[in-house]
């Protein structure tokens, strides 16, 4: 029997499965990204690149706390110059590439995305939603008119399907995902990490040295479900869901709300590189299941069905 394929296209591209690991939780090694690779992923995604050399913030930047992990790691990594490399062994090895990468300005988001583009990455990952650095934009995916600047820079510089990831800690974030759209982005991650803190009650301190930081893993999973379900009712462009995706249920649910692919990070901490292969054979268990021929079918299916309960209650509702 053949097995039905897990095949999907997000903004142009075409993955073999609809899985990416989510920027950031495990570096950028190009070692480790193709171990990602092997176990099942589409593609994998860089730790989000910056114009020059950054440290970060001083340890400790990473807490687990109950049902998932607190991060302020401040965006630490070497600069674009030194990404071009491993863009190009990434390739080598025959892995597609989604290069996430950040600015301080709205020059300096141009400026990498260009040369990203010109490493020979398959995309590119506009990181607008870090809620551990205040720079110039600030936290940009908090303005819809800042995004949609720099989204509209960005594409001035590059033809690279371009995603732009979103941050949960918004009022309302169908604005923002409607000014990325405006801007030109071929697709919306959704999300970021969600604000938050631990206090460490020997020390009496906060444990982060930044004292908040992002809050990721199952905790996150149904504030970052309700975001992919409202930009998918907001924009036309596909949506990149993540945010606690740990099983296939999970992984099920997105794609019911609206997501045509999904980032899975923390999950990696506390499950391993098989969690990739485990979400896809469970993906394509239900599928098989219930009678789907691919995962084009399930995206935003409960919206449909939801639409199709609205009007059934209309119809039986009196009127007087
Ligand atoms: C240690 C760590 C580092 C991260 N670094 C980045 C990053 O460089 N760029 C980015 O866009 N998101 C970064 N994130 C956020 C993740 O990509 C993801 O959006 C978030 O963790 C929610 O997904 P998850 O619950 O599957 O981990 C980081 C998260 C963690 C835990």
């Amino acid at each position: 029997m053949s097995k039905i394929s897990l095949a999907v296209e997000v903004a142009g591209l075409r993955l073999r499965s609809p899985l990416m690991n989510a920027a950031g939780v495990l570096g950028m090694s190009p070692p480790i990204l193709k171990r990602v690779y092997d176990s099942g992923a589409g593609a994998v995604v860089t730790k989000s690149i910056g114009p020059a050399p950054r440290t970060g913030h001083p340890n400790p930047t990473l807490v687990r706390v109950s049902c998932g992990a607190l991060n302020a790691m401040g965006l630490p990594n070497p600069g674009a110059e030194y990404f071009v490399d491993e863009i190009k062994a990434l390739k080598e090895m025959g892995v597609p590439v989604v290069a996430s990468f950040f600015g301080g300005s709205v020059e300096e988001f141009a400026e990498v995305a260009s040369t990203l583009s010109k490493a020979g990455a398959d995309a590119l990952e506009l990181n607008a939603s870090c809620p551990n650095v205040q720079e110039e934009l600030g936290m940009l995916a908090s303005d819809a008119g800042n995004v949609e600047k720099v989204t509209a820079t960005v594409r001035e510089e590059t033809r690279l399907p371009l995603f732009v990831k979103l941050s949960p800690n918004v009022t309302d974030i169908k604005e923002i995902a409607m000014a990325a759209e405006r801007g030109g982005a071929d697709a919306i991650t959704a999300v970021n990490t969600l604000k938050g803190m631990a206090i460490d009650i020997n020390f009496k301190r906060p444990i982060l040295t930044n004292t908040t930081g992002g809050l990721s893993g199952p905790a996150v999973k149904p504030v970052a479900l309700r975001c992919v379900w409202e930009v998918a009712e907001a924009v036309d462009i596909p949506v990149i869901g993540c945010g606690g995706v740990t099983t296939w249920e999970d992984a099920i649910e997105y794609l019911l709300a609206g997501a045509s692919a999904l980032e899975i990070g923390t999950a990696v901490m506390t499950h391993g590189f098989e969690v990739y292969g485990q979400v896809n054979e469970g993906i394509r268990r239900y599928l098989e299941m219930n009678g789907f021929s691919g995962i084009k079918e399930v995206v935003g299916l409960a919206h449909q069905i939801g639409e199709e309960q609205d009007s059934r209650a209309d119809r039986c509702s009196i009127r007087v």
